[in-house]
């Protein structure tokens, strides 16, 4: 494992919305190491994409970072100027959004979007900037990129867009990728293409990625180590390959039934009960409405997560249930 790059800390990030507090993100812990493909995974709503959205100090109103701590090379995020982040964003922790669209302006063509990220970050020539462009789109296997380069993101299919949007966000080669659902809105065979270059340039760059998903497979086909989310909180962490064959929590079991995964074949049970409300979320472990193991403790006692051989669980049973994958 390499050095810890990134260290969120008892993150909390809430939304102050007209019907109450929305405690999106509530306590999150876990460390990010240079060079590993990490995992963040969870239902919808668990808090993934608010807690990149943290990480990169981008949480539109009316959300807030309450308290915590975002340990970056041993500074602290949160206690950065806006000018100080502009430095850092894109230029050492970048993003890729679920949908392209998100990240590219329709109004200029790929090469002025291109340029517009190299430029903001080094100080070359139009001549260096476009030789730069052009290698960012064969970094990401965009077919013609010569041609490429004039079109404008309608001109180009869904996955070349995702393509644009990664050469984009690896511009200034970036420290860390955050790849928030990066294939949720392509078609299967895009998604797997996507899937194969994110893995590809992981590899090849010694990227430090964090891949957002809800999806247990890509998880296991793409990590080396996993943070499970479950409502706004930590449920585990765990290196991708003990996981499956030993999870700890109960919502990993669960959400292990509840999720296809590429290579196997079984019958799926979705996760009874529903995602709680984070407005008034159920006390104790916020689990335990929908946990088959529940007890009065867990009702009247937030598990704290506990750290134990390159592990960590938040279940005041984890210790007597030793659950097992299948
Ligand atoms: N602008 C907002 N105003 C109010 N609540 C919000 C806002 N954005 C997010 N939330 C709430 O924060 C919680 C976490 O949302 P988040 O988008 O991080 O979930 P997620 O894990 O990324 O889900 P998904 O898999 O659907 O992308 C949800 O309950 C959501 O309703
Ligand atoms: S603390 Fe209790 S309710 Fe929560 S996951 Fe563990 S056993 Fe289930
Ligand atoms: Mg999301």
């Amino acid at each position: 494992m390499g050095e810890e790059i990134l260290r969120v800390e008892n993150l909390k990030t809430y939304f102050f919305t007209e019907a109450g507090v929305v405690k999106a993100v509530d306590g999150v812990s876990f460390s990010v190491y240079e060079g590993e493909p990490l995992g963040i995974v969870g239902e919808t709503g668990s808090g993934k994409t608010v807690t990149s959205l943290s990480i990169m100090r981008i949480v539109p109103p009316p959300g807030k970072i309450i308290s915590g701590r975002i340990i970056y090379r041993g500074e602290d995020l949160l206690e950065k100027s806006e000018d100080e982040m502009r430095k850092i964003r894109g230029k050492k922790i970048a993003i890729v959004f679920q949908d392209p669209n998100s990240s590219l302006d329709p109004l200029f063509t790929v090469e002025s979007q291109l340029n517009e990220v190299i430029m903001a970050h080094l100080k070359v020539t139009k001549q260096e900037a476009r030789n730069r462009a052009l290698e960012l789109l064969k970094m990401v296997r965009i077919p013609d990129p010569e041609a490429r380069l004039k079109a404008y993101p309608h001109e180009l299919s869904g996955g070349m867009r995702q393509r644009v949007a990664i050469a984009r966000a690896l511009a200034n080669e970036p420290d860390i990728l955050i790849a928030d659902e990066p294939t949720t809105n392509l078609d299967v065979t895009i998604q797997a293409q996507i899937i194969e270059l994110l893995k590809e340039l992981q590899s090849k760059l010694k990227m430090t990625l964090i891949m957002i998903t809800h999806d247990m497979g890509l998880v296991a086909e793409t990590t080396k180590r996993v943070v499970v989310l479950y409502a706004g909180s930590v449920a585990e962490i765990a290196p991708t390959n003990e996981i499956f064959k030993s999870m700890r929590h109960p919502y990993t079991a669960a959400l292990l039934k509840a999720v296809p995964r590429i290579d196997r074949r079984k019958e799926l049970k979705p996760i009874p009960g529903s995602i709680p409300n984070l407005i008034d979320p159920p006390s104790g472990c916020r689990f335990h409405p929908r946990c088959p193991y529940v007890i009065q403790r867990c009702i009247e006692e937030v598990p704290e997560l506990e750290f134990t051989d390159q592990r960590a669980v938040a279940c005041h049973r984890w210790k007597e249930l030793s659950l097992k994958g299948e």
